[in-house]
């Protein structure tokens, strides 16, 4: 059986993996699956029922039941614009607290696996090379200091006309650091087969190039 490449790109919080994967996506005329969001819906949906963040078969039930939907740009739950909801610092917590249960994850493996359509897919998030596309054609860790991280949130918040401050974010992106590799199903770490790019002092496009120039080497290899 033939399936279609796919490009996976796991790291921490404001490392850039959204930003690089869509553009390599774009790029190579790839689907993309922003596996983050989908922990996000599952966050929202469980604080819309009322469930606890710590009941893992409350939440596991509303992860099997979520009704997804991307659009463009656009984040559907249940057919509800949810777009900047799902973004809040509230919901970045609670995303990464359901993201801790083993059947919340269970629950979400075959629904990422099905984004995998031809020409390929760009997938990102913490174990999309080590758990939900064991077999990728392409491997990358991405991440920045987390000096560098917090100056991107701060940034991207200031942008949106947010008042910020780097030190809360600081403290945000260290606790979910802390949570995201601490926990015992798909903690996020480097797997001995992905490339390491360090985005500390590289721009977007250099961190672009470098993961098209690593995808190339793979699927033309392939051939
Ligand atoms: O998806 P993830 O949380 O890893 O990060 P992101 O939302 O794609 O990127 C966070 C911010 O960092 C965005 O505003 C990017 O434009 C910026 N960025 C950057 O300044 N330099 C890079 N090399 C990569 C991203
Ligand atoms: O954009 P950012 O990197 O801040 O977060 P995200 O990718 O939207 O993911 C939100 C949370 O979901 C993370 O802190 C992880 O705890 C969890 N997550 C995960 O466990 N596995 C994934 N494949 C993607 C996200």
């Amino acid at each position: 059986e033939i399936t279609a490449p796919v490009i996976a790109i796991d790291g921490p919080s404001a490392s850039g993996k959204g930003t690089v994967a869509q553009r390599v996506a774009n790029a190579l005329g790839y689907g993309y699956l922003d596996s983050g969001s989908l922990y996000r819906l599952v966050a929202l949906a469980g604080q819309q029922a009322g469930v606890g963040y710590d009941d893992e078969a409350g939440i596991a039930a509303i992860a099997a039941a979520l009704s997804a939907e991307f659009r463009g740009d656009q984040v559907l739950l249940s057919g509800n614009d949810v777009t900047e909801a799902i973004r809040s610092e509230e919901m970045s917590a609670a995303s990464s607290k359901v993201a801790a249960l083993p059947a919340v994850r269970a629950a979400l493996i075959e629904r990422q696996r099905a984004y995998r359509r031809w020409p390929g897919l760009v997938a990102d998030g913490r174990d999309m090379g080590s758990v939900v596309f064991p077999q990728a054609e392409v491997k990358i860790f991405l991440t920045a200091s987390v000096e560098a991280r917090a100056e991107r949130r701060y940034k991207q918040l200031i942008a949106k006309g947010v008042a910020a401050n780097i030190r809360p974010l600081l403290q945000d992106l260290r606790e979910r650091d802390e949570r995201d590799a601490s926990r015992s199903v798909a903690p996020l770490r480097k797997g001995e087969d992905a490339h390491l790019l360090d985005t500390t002092e590289l721009s977007i496009e250099q961190a672009v190039d470098a993961v098209l120039g690593w995808a190339r080497d793979a699927v033309d290899g392939k051939r």
